[in-house]
């Protein structure tokens, strides 16, 4: 596959996260502004940052942006993508998911992404 062709499947693939993190992020903060989580704003500001940082990659890449201080830009977008899986996902959100917890919104053995599904209950309103 040449620069370009992988360039654009690239392109296609942000584009595609994109979609799905707006689209989570949506339902998740309508959770959190719903039952009052005491760090909303901040959620719903890692949340911005998040999607403006792959805006970014995206709009470099479909530049033809191949590297940045001689790596790869796939190697600072993986890096950025796990980072953010582990620190977001693994601590933040499991940080309203334990609030959710006290407030009797969800139990412990509740599979926590169920309220993503989109057509449950407690996501909406
Ligand atoms: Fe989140």
């Amino acid at each position: 596959m040449n620069q370009a062709k992988a360039n654009d499947v690239l392109v296609a693939t942000l584009d595609n996260l994109l979609d799905y993190a707006q689209f989570h992020f949506s339902l998740e903060e309508k959770l959190l502004l719903k039952h009052s989580y005491t760090h909303t704003e901040d959620h719903v500001r890692q949340h911005g940052c998040y999607l403006k940082e792959i805006k970014i990659y995206r709009a470099m890449i479909k530049d033809g942006v191949t590297h940045v201080d001689n790596r790869p830009i796939t190697v600072d977008l993986w890096k950025f993508l796990k980072d953010w899986l582990v620190n977001h996902i693994k601590t933040e959100d499991m940080t309203y998911r334990d609030y959710f917890i006290r407030k009797g919104v969800i139990s412990k053995n509740d599979d926590f992404f169920l309220p993503f599904s989109g057509d449950n209950e407690s996501a909406s309103g």
